[in-house]
């Protein structure tokens, strides 16, 4: 009796004073810090494909950017959210078990407040729940990097503004490699000569009733009639890296013969399936993960809406290759297409036009 009103006693003191649900304090002290400097995509950040040494801080600083950003060839323009003013925002580049310390920053000329939900993120709605920052303010957190893969980011400002802070821009990506690198299917290590970050974006753009689209001067301005059309959802255009076109002609990716490029593909919103026409995934983590053995020689393959994938290619012909959504209507109508120009030599072996078109004999 007198016992039980002891142990009463200690606890109600205990979660009086909080000792009793004590938080765990991060093993992060101590490590060595780098600063990454973080790139506009389709470029990745300097990194190495397998981690040295003990797990490290890694410094990024991401920048919202409230910014008009044209779409398309027509000039049409979207009033954009964005991360370090891109579509999609720098893909951050760690290895399992680093920490990310991660700043976020609302310049005072904003008229959003805005956040970040990282899928890499354990806990507090991966971050959204302590990086709220209205404009003028900015705020860091830092998260251990548990599992490895590719993982979106985005702003989540609570109700309708989530899908709308997503729809004008407001993702990127972060990829976790594995300590000792990326690894097949039998766990033998794949190498890559360069790696490219296709994000795409649909965008619901309000038309004008006189075929054509509308435009405004401000988030805020253009917030109630795009809801309008992201409630069809049937985006005007379904873009690679912010417009059409921004990944073709002079912007085209490039790549030799013999060279393996990685391409990490996001998209925060809607399902996608990637496609590299003449070419194949020799090796794909459609769902993301890097702890998953990749699938083999994918035709096409899947990123559902909300994730990221990653594929692997050697490059066995030179030309012209078109990377794209396999979604025609999307790639071809809409706007989700890339080019990929390679250089090298033709191998007769693999594909050789015997006669050239002429008439029937
Ligand atoms: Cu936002």
């Amino acid at each position: 009796m007198k016992r039980a009103f002891y142990v009463g006693l200690i606890l109600a003191l205990a979660m009086a004073t909080g000792t009793a649900q004590a938080d765990k304090p991060s093993k992060a002290k101590g490590l060595e810090r780098v600063k990454q400097e973080l790139v506009t995509p389709p470029m990745l950040p300097k990194h190495e494909q397998t981690a040295k040494g003990k797990p490290k801080i890694v410094e990024v600083r991401l920048v919202v950017d409230e910014r008009e950003l044209v779409v398309d060839p027509q000039g049409n323009a979207v009033q954009a959210m964005t991360f370090n003013g891109s579509v999609p925002g720098p893909l951050i580049v760690v290895h399992e078990g680093d920490y990310v310390e991660l700043t976020m920053v609302n310049p005072k000329d904003s008229v959003m407040a805005h956040n970040i939900d990282l899928h890499a993120v354990t806990g507090a709605l991966g971050g959204g729940g302590l990086t709220s920052v209205s404009p003028g303010t900015q705020v860091t957190i830092r998260f251990k990097a548990t599992k490895s893969g590719v993982f979106v980011y985005h702003c989540a400002p609570g109700g309708p503004m989530i899908p709308y802070h997503v729809v004008a821009g407001m993702n990127g990506a972060i990829m976790v490699l594995p300590r000792d690198g990326l690894k097949d299917q039998n766990g033998k290590p794949l190498r890559y000569d360069k790696g490219y970050y296709i994000g795409e974006q649909d965008f619901y753009i309000p038309t004008d009733g006189k075929g054509g689209y509308k435009r405004y001067d401000s988030p805020a301005a253009a917030m109630t009639d795009t809801l309008e059309v992201m409630k069809t959802n049937e985006p005007s255009h379904v873009v690679f890296n912010g417009s059409v076109g921004a990944l073709t002609g002079e912007n085209s990716l490039t790549a030799k013969v013999g060279e393996t490029v990685l391409f990490v593909h996001s998209q925060a919103n809607r399902d996608t399936r990637p496609h590299l026409i003449g070419g194949h995934g020799d090796y794909v983590w459609q769902s993301g993960s890097f702890d998953d053995p990749p699938q083999t020689n994918l035709e096409t393959w899947f990123i559902a809406g909300g994730s990221a994938g990653a594929a692997l290619y050697t490059f066995e012909q030179p030309g012209l290759y078109v990377y794209l959504n396999h979604n025609l209507i999307d790639a071809i109508l809409k706007g989700a297409a890339a080019h990929v120009k390679v250089e090298g030599e033709w191998n007769n072996d693999l594909l050789e036009q015997i006669k050239a078109p002429g008439p029937i004999e």
